[in-house]
């Protein structure tokens, strides 16, 4: 969604702010704009479009050492030149980025508007332009605080004012704002990604915190004035973990790139010697942990879909009853929060909004919730009381392929951790972590297997619509498998447990409408051949994943390794992931930025 840029320095502002938006395209945006200031004067550039047509077509006379600038994902307004950030006040002197959403925006306009002032834009953000523009006081960081005393709802933001050439003015609320720090320069941005190239030092903002760049250095404080005493993080990501690799789209190199994930996932956390996983950030006793009566997920997405996989692998390693849910529901339905309960929160990002607020939700409840998360130092990592990073490196592609893989093997090592303190033998530990450990040479034996994968992507790139289904472990699979192939590639499918298929779905078998079944070599394995029979019978085309040919009934089978059954569901989506990419290429589909869909959803 959003991104926020800005710098202060020497040099000239634009390059590093035209990189930096180019950088957060990623998450989703439908315009951009800049403001610097310079010799005193506030100049200001926006399109409608791509960062490449605003760079296009940047007057000259928009340069300078100090400036912001911004990729928006419409909320308050369409698209458009005007309402596409920075805003300005009346005067032209004050420019603001925002992030986030102001709740009462329209009884605010309301009112200055009644004061004479003209609104330029539809936009939210406007408000609190015209507000530091307006105010009385004589600096800048005074002007904002009394501006965001008077706005509700979330923010991350940063404010120059060509009265104030020196200073970038920031300020945090629920939407993410990382300071990074250069040599006599300042930058900042809603996202790491925009400040690799520039520097691997970071402070982030706290909820409620407001801070000052100039080219020499930073002051930060709480909106009460209190200063704040920040620590600087060293990012473990360079700017090639940003890069496509050698390959066209990023989706397909965080694919590619899921052996060296899950190694990254598993380092450091196998213990042979007690057959168990060591989880730094999980800071409960034995004790503590055969306390639990319950696990409860919580994600959206994709994570939501890691998370039905996490609790598979919890009950059957752990023996614990565990389920998850859509984190976007959670809160809504005044969920009883029970202390005997662990929750877990699932996030690539760790910024999506409604996961945060059922975070939020739990904890304000009495309830303990740890997190599951990618991003170091993200909002959902900091408000969670510890957790397990996943640590799968930066994922750009919007649809989520490494991450989803790397989560769900960090909830297989949550599961033999807590497993190893209840119920669960030293021999299946010992068998589970062998299988954990061929993981990584199996992700990369199936990435072999894609020439094959491309083939059947054709036939599914022809169809309108396909039906993914499986049983148990395998119904995640079938549910993740469903979402990538919709996303990159917008061929509407449905995910159901085989199971149900007789239930109702089975009246829209046709031959024009593929099926995949996720059949692993498990328990269940005759009851999928029985699934395929039946839509066989239809005359639907069947097109199997699992771990052996299924003559006669599958018109293709894409094949992964066998490992421990736990684990198979780990392998198991892997093809789909190709699939969904192959048939979006053969579409000729945004692969990397969906229509309509942003990497993290900030706002709800
Ligand atoms: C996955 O392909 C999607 N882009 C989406 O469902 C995503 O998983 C969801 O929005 C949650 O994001 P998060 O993991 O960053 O919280």
């Amino acid at each position: 969604m959003c991104g926020i840029v800005g710098y202060v320095g020497r040099e000239n502002a634009v390059p590093v702010l035209l990189e930096g938006l180019q950088r957060l395209e990623y998450r989703g945006y439908d315009s951009a704009g800049v403001a610097v200031i310079k010799n005193g004067a506030l100049r200001v550039h926006k399109a409608e479009g791509r960062v490449r047509d605003l760079s296009e077509g940047l007057p000259k006379r928009v340069a300078g050492p100090i400036g912001i600038a911004h990729t928006r994902w419409a909320t308050h307004g369409p698209p458009s030149d005007v309402n596409s950030h920075p805003h300005l006040d009346t005067a032209g002197n004050v420019a603001v980025v925002h992030n986030g959403i102001l709740e009462n925006a329209d009884a605010l306009r309301a009112e200055l508007e009644a004061e004479g002032v003209e609104f330029a834009s539809d936009t939210d953000t406007e408000v609190l332009a015209h507000l530091i523009g307006r105010s009385e006081q004589q600096e800048l960081e005074e002007a904002v605080r009394e501006a965001l005393y008077k706005v509700g709802g979330t923010y991350g933001l940063a404010v120059v004012d060509a009265r104030h050439p020196d200073r970038i003015v920031i300020a945090r609320n629920g939407s993410p704002v990382v300071i990074g720090i250069g040599a006599r320069e300042m930058y900042v941005a809603s996202d790491v990604a925009a400040l690799v190239r520039h520097t691997q030092q970071v402070v982030l903002l706290d909820d409620g915190e407001l801070a000052t760049l100039t080219a020499d250095g930073f002051t930060t404080q709480m909106m009460d004035r209190r200063p704040t005493t920040k620590e600087t993080l060293e990012l473990d990501a360079d700017v090639s973990s940003y890069d496509k690799g050698g390959y066209d789209h990023y989706l397909r190199k965080e694919i590619a790139d899921q052996p060296s994930a899950v190694a990254g996932t598993l380092r450091g956390r196998l213990d042979q010697r007690f057959s168990t996983a060591h989880l730094g950030g999980i800071e409960l006793s034995a004790r503590e942990l055969r306390g639990i009566r319950r696990v409860k997920i919580l994600g959206c997405g994709s994570a939501y879909y890691s998370g039905i996989v996490g609790a598979d692998l919890i009950e059957s390693l752990a023996r614990l009853p565990a389920d998850a849910e859509p984190a976007s529901e959670f809160r809504y339905r005044n969920p009883v929060i029970d202390p005997d309960t662990l929750y877990l929160a699932v996030s690539q990002s760790g910024e999506t909004f409604d996961t945060l607020a059922a975070v939020q939700e739990v904890q304000r409840k009495g309830g303990r919730v740890l997190g599951v998360v990618n991003v170091v130092g993200s909002s959902i990592a900091r408000a969670c009381e510890g957790g397990v990073y996943i640590h799968a490196g930066p994922e750009v592609s919007v649809a989520s392929t490494k991450a989803f893989t790397s989560t769900a093997v960090a909830f297989a090592l949550i599961a033999l951790h807590i497993g190893r303190v209840r119920d669960l033998s030293p021999a299946d530990g010992e068998r589970l972590i062998g299988g954990l450990e061929r993981l990584p040479e199996q992700l990369a034996q199936i990435m072999e297997t894609e020439d094959h994968v491309a083939q059947v992507a054709q036939r599914f790139s022809a169809a309108s619509s396909a039906f993914f289904i499986g049983r148990v472990g395998g119904y995640p699979v079938a549910l993740e498998g469903a979402q990538k192939l919709k996303e990159v590639s917008y061929v509407h499918a449905e995910a159901y447990p085989a199971s149900e298929l007789k239930h109702g779905p089975l009246a829209l078998i046709t031959p024009e409408l593929p099926t995949i079944v996720v059949a692993p070599d498990d328990h269940l394995v005759d009851k999928n051949r029985s699934a395929m029979e039946q839509i066989k019978a239809r005359g639907g085309p069947v097109v199997a994943v699992g771990h052996r040919a299924f003559a006669g009934l599958a018109d293709d089978t894409l094949l992964v390794p066998k490992n421990e059954p736990e684990l198979d569901p780990i392998l198991l989506g892997i093809p789909l992931q190709l699939l969904a990419y192959h048939a979006a290429l053969v579409l000729g589909r945004d692969v990397d930025q969906p229509r309509n869909l942003a990497k993290s959803v900030t706002v709800e």
